[in-house]
């Protein structure tokens, strides 16, 4: 078969070579956005005289039975042609002759593949941000069911101070606006058309960019034409997001299995996102959420991997770009299937509120309301703490909690104590007691949630 670019070789190209150069197996999926940006392109051509209508016509025609064929399954793809553009365009000339070879007029593969990542890109950011926001409804709907429902709040994965369930949930709705917002935000980036830039230098030939950018639905074109086509970095913007993304999903992840353990016993995972073992008669595992935790790693590797692909690459265009596919569109496959199948398990999850309260109320974690009962009483809060921390001590030695300790007990670490400290005890009356804003309180809580309903409407 004879190549696009043969004119100036005298021998064949090594068997081993196609092989070794092809990327026809994974940039085939780019199919949709190569085809679109070649029609823009060839109309484009037409309206500026640098082809007849006719002939973008039959170029046109041309594309679109190929779009239907290989969207049927019936496209052969070939390595003898390397990639996904120079075997459609080596498809349309064997169908509509050389006419076809028309369309390469004004474009090399090199603004022709960046244009394609970023069509490809623009439609998969839109997907991921509509994803993100199906997830965090489905966590503000988790707030609401449990919102005032205590469960122990930790650091150092010890028992803190108690907090809501509710405000557990909103944490995340807070991670992934975060996360919503960068991957919006690198969407501006990636909005910019490199098609014109042509192999490196722009064209001789009268172009009209604007046209196309308007006909794929960019918002501008890109104008240092040796940029355009050298460099990468809207998509390590999108790795970063991702790997940001991904670092918030594994958290949640880590909590669902810690939390799923007999030890802890705080949720219920539904059966049907869990697996069994094909031993051990009695086992539910969260593979689900590991998964989850260990495809973080995956998109991590993918950041790495692009950084390291373009660091120090000189300008412009070199092919060692043709690597940064894979690692790609490996990444938004994984996030993409991260967010769905999270979107759909975590309605089935249930809390066991009999066990999270029952965490939430041992364990001293009280301790900081008692400090702040004393600092009410006009004790310095150094010194509040000294005694709370006496009086805790005390508790662990006698084999009691806080709420067990005789009123005459806790007046012998200090003379501020007096009868209403009993009040201080009393698990619901201590969420109430949370006043500031974005605490963990109950009503608190209940306000964030239609803050956030507000937000996240539409
Ligand atoms: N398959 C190539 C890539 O993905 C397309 C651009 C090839 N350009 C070239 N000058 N060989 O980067």
């Amino acid at each position: 078969m004879k190549k696009a670019w043969s004119g100036r070789f005298k021998e064949k190209t090594a068997q081993v070579v196609e092989e070794f150069t092809e990327s026809i197996s994974f940039d085939h999926r780019l199919w949709p956005y190569d085809i679109k940006g070649s029609i823009a392109h060839a109309r484009m051509l037409a309206r500026k005289k640098i082809i007849s209508h006719k002939e973008a016509k039959a170029i046109i025609e041309g594309l679109k039975g190929i779009a239907r064929d290989i969207e049927a399954g019936r496209f052969n793809w070939r390595v003898e042609h390397e990639d996904v553009h120079m075997n459609i365009e080596a498809e349309l000339i064997r169908r509509i002759g050389p006419v076809g070879g028309k369309l390469h007029t004004a474009r090399s593969r090199n603004d022709q593949v960046a244009l394609d990542i970023r069509l490809y890109l623009k439609d998969q950011l839109g997907q991921i941000i509509a994803l993100i926001k199906k997830l965090q409804r489905v966590f503000l709907r988790l707030a609401n069911r449990y919102a005032g429902s205590p469960m122990p709040g930790y650091t150092h994965l010890q028992r803190a101070q108690p907090v809501t369930i509710g405000q557990h949930m909103l944490a995340y709705v807070e991670m992934l606006e975060r996360d919503r917002e960068r991957f919006q935000d690198c969407l501006k980036r990636t909005d910019s058309l490199p098609l014109g830039a042509c192999a490196l230098s722009g064209t001789t030939l009268p172009v009209d960019r604007q046209y196309v950018a308007k006909l794929l639905g960019f918002s501008r074109i890109s104008i240092n034409s040796m940029d355009a086509v050298a460099d990468r970095d809207f998509e390590i913007e999108f790795l970063s997001c991702s790997s940001l993304l991904m670092m918030h999903l594994s958290r949640l992840a880590e909590e669902l299995i810690l939390w799923s353990t007999e030890e802890f016993g705080f949720i219920e995972l539904p059966d049907s996102f869990c697996t069994g073992s094909s031993i051990m008669p009695q086992k539910k595992n969260p593979d689900v959420a590991e998964l989850i935790r260990g495809k973080t790693g995956r998109v991590y590797g993918a950041l790495i991997n692009l950084l390291t692909l373009m660091k120090a690459l000189p300008l412009s265009y070199n092919r060692d770009m043709q690597e940064d596919k894979p690692p790609l569109f490996d990444a938004v496959d994984t996030v993409k299937s991260v967010l769905q199948v999270l979107t759909e398990m975590l309605p089935k999850t249930r809390f066991n509120t009999k066990r999270t309260l029952q965490a939430a109320s041992g364990g001293y974690s009280l301790a900081t309301d008692l400090a702040e009962y004393l600092v009410r009483k006009g004790v310095p809060f150094r010194q509040a703490h000294e005694i709370t921390g006496k009086i805790v001590r005390y508790a662990i030695d006698k084999n009691k909690e806080l709420q067990e300790l005789s009123l005459e007990e806790l007046r012998e670490f200090s003379d501020s104590i007096e009868e209403d400290i009993l009040g201080i005890f009393s698990l619901s009356d201590a969420l109430k007691r949370r006043v500031s804003v974005g605490s963990t309180s109950p009503d608190e809580v209940k306000r964030q949630i239609s803050l956030w309903k507000e937000r996240l409407k539409g």
